[in-house]
């Protein structure tokens, strides 16, 4: 598959199947979600790969619980959400990949801001790697929903912030053209108000 074939249909995959990931494609993965670009090339990215399963149910049960408290909160319909599905799914994920980075860029005076800019192209290439190698996989930030039992479950020190949380398993369902907007509708010719083609 070329690259923009899996650009083109990596869906956010969220019905997994159990079937365990080999490692060496998680390691695959990773490899290819660290040739992204990132500010500086300090690549401060860290890649905390969670498969054990007692730990995954801790997690994910805490994050299930969130969601359903919200939902109902909310007085939201859960049936058919996707989303809800996921978390209330996430320990049946075989591998759940966490991204995060330490505020320390510049060097000279670190801003916060980079944590997410240091993760979310690699969480990208990642993405596009999984669908090129026939993994589902969804860019998530559910770690939010649970982020001080995500820190001490996986003995994540403090500094470190996490800014993705990746669910990785072959997929349940199919995968198909993402759905966006035509590109007449988002590029702009020399000037923002100027021709739209
Ligand atoms: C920053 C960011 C956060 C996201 N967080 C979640 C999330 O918490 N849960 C989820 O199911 N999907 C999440 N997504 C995936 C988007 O919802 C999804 O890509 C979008 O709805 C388009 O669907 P598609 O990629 O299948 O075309 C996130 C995507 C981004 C870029």
């Amino acid at each position: 598959m070329n690259v923009f074939e899996a650009m083109d249909t990596a869906r956010a995959m969220r019905y997994l199947k159990p079937d365990p990931v080999p490692k060496e494609l998680l390691e695959k993965l990773i490899y290819y979600a660290s040739r992204a670009s990132n500010p500086g090339n300090s690549q401060l990215w860290q890649f905390i790969v969670l498969q054990d399963e007692d730990k995954k149910r801790r997690i994910g049960d805490a994050i299930a619980q969130s969601f359903r408290d919200t939902f109902e909160r909310q007085g939201l319909d859960t049936e058919g959400h996707s989303g809800y599905y996921l978390a209330a799914h996430l320990a049946q994920a075989p591998a759940i990949i966490f991204i995060g980075a330490r505020n320390e860029y510049p060097p000279w005076q670190p801003d916060k801001r980079f944590v997410g800019s240091a993760c979310y192209p690699a969480g990208q290439n990642l993405i596009v790697a999984a669908r090129a190698m026939g993994l589902g996989a969804t860019f998530t930030t559910l770690h939010a929903a649970a982020s001080k039992l995500v820190h001490e479950t996986l003995e994540i020190p403090e500094e470190l912030s996490i800014a993705l949380t990746i669910p990785i398993g072959y997929p349940q369902r199919t995968f198909g053209p993402v759905r966006r907007k035509p590109t007449d509708e988002i590029i702009h010719w020399d000037t923002f108000s100027g021709g739209k083609t």
